[in-house]
């Protein structure tokens, strides 16, 4: 049996609820908003309560705030091409995944400004940076909550601080964290959160969203379809119809619907303690061993459950090859679509091995990953 150490990618074992909803959805579903016929309706019932669930977890304003999209990279897109205006100035940092920095850049090329923050040695970046690079023109802050790369954390409550001081627009990146640790929209002053539902919320691929502050309009990507105000030559402005064009994806927020449910009924600061304990134990397992080298900050008290190395000068794809086909563990090495982090910690050539656990992964799981670099670092 494979031991799956590659949860920031998409977390593989799901409860069994979430598979069973997206079947029974399959067989039962009609067109959300399409009709007024029980398939139709139960589907609007299942996805309502679901934006419900989402606005409770994030504290959210209300549900119609949350717009469901097929992922956090189109959420991103939404929100960053939606928002910002030539002119604007925005700071972001290194640690961002490319789902943030290619709309920025591309959103560059129509006159918006970028400061992109530097990390320290440990892959950090810190609130005071934020506020160090504010400027007259800055309208927003874009970051991620948590770095795919090292599961390095930023300090929300305090950029979302300085954020509301200087009256800046802040877009998060949560695609690490939603699920996983509590994110309080309100206290954090965040204007628009943006989530998939296949990491850490154990829901389907093809799931995710925006939860959007009220008074933040965003101008949609898409238009079209809406099931409201069809002889009207423009899209729907109200939300959440208004950044949802065409048929929902009713079968897979069905089964995000179930996972938000499982983790409601675990909580989700029961499930963290676990992977906490497992990312420790495997970080406590691998980090004096000579001629390997662990990257990002183990200080902090939360950090996502990640723990990325290199061993030596080996190749971070060749290392991850051997742990799968002589150890059936299964890593993700390379870039992780997040270049600027790899740049900063000096990894751009070697890419680095990620192993990023999930609440069931066992300990006799973790025990193996750490024989296996022993392993891999002597030899
Ligand atoms: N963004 C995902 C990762 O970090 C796919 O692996």
């Amino acid at each position: 049996m494979m031991i799956y150490f590659d949860n920031a990618a998409t977390t593989l074992r799901k409860p069994e609820t979430v598979a069973k909803a997206v079947y029974d959805a399959i067989l039962t579903m009609g067109n959300a908003a399409r009709g007024a016929h029980e398939a139709s309706l139960s589907s609007m019932r299942t996805i309502y309560d679901t934006r419900e669930m989402l606005c409770e977890l994030c504290h959210g304003e209300s549900p119609e705030q949350v717009a469901f999209t097929a992922n956090s990279t189109e959420a991103l897109n939404m929100a960053i091409q939606g928002l910002l205006e030539p002119g604007d100035h925005v700071i972001t940092t290194v640690l961002e995944h490319n789902s943030v920095l290619r709309p920025l850049y591309l959103k560059e090329q129509d006159g918006i400004s970028l400061t992109i923050l530097p990390a320290d040695e440990t892959g950090m970046v810190y609130p005071e940076d934020f506020e160090k690079a504010i400027r007259p023109q800055t309208r927003a802050v874009v970051c991620t909550h948590a770095s795919n790369l090292t599961g390095n954390c930023l300090d929300l409550c305090r950029i979302g601080e300085i954020c509301r001081k200087h009256d800046l627009l802040f877009l998060v990146d949560a695609s690490q964290t939603a699920g996983v640790f509590d994110i309080d929209m309100e206290k954090m002053n965040i204007s628009v959160l943006c989530f998939t539902g296949h990491k850490g919320l154990m829901g389907p691929q093809g799931t995710g969203g925006l939860v959007v502050k009220k008074g933040v309009n965003i101008s949609p990507l898409l238009v079209g379809g809406s099931g409201i105000h069809s002889y009207s030559k423009t899209h729907p402005e109200t939300m959440p119809t208004a950044l949802e064009a065409g048929t929902l994806n009713c079968h897979g927020i069905a089964g995000l619907h179930a996972s938000l449910q499982y983790l409601k009924e675990k909580g989700i600061h029961n499930l963290y303690e676990k992977e906490h304990l497992l990312m420790k134990t495997f970080y406590e397992g691998v980090v004096n061993i000579p001629d390997v080298k662990v990257y990002g900050n183990f200080e902090q008290e939360k950090r996502a459950p990640i723990v990325t190395l290199n061993i030596g000068d080996y190749d971070s794809g060749q290392v991850s090859d051997e742990l799968l086909t002589r150890f059936g563990i299964a890593t993700r090495a390379g870039a992780h679509c997040a270049p600027l982090m790899h740049e900063s910690l000096g990894t751009r050539e070697q890419g680095a091995v990620r192993f990023s656990f999930s609440h069931f992964n066992t300990m006799e799981e973790i025990q193996a990953g750490i024989e296996a670099i022993k392993i891999l670092a002597t030899e």
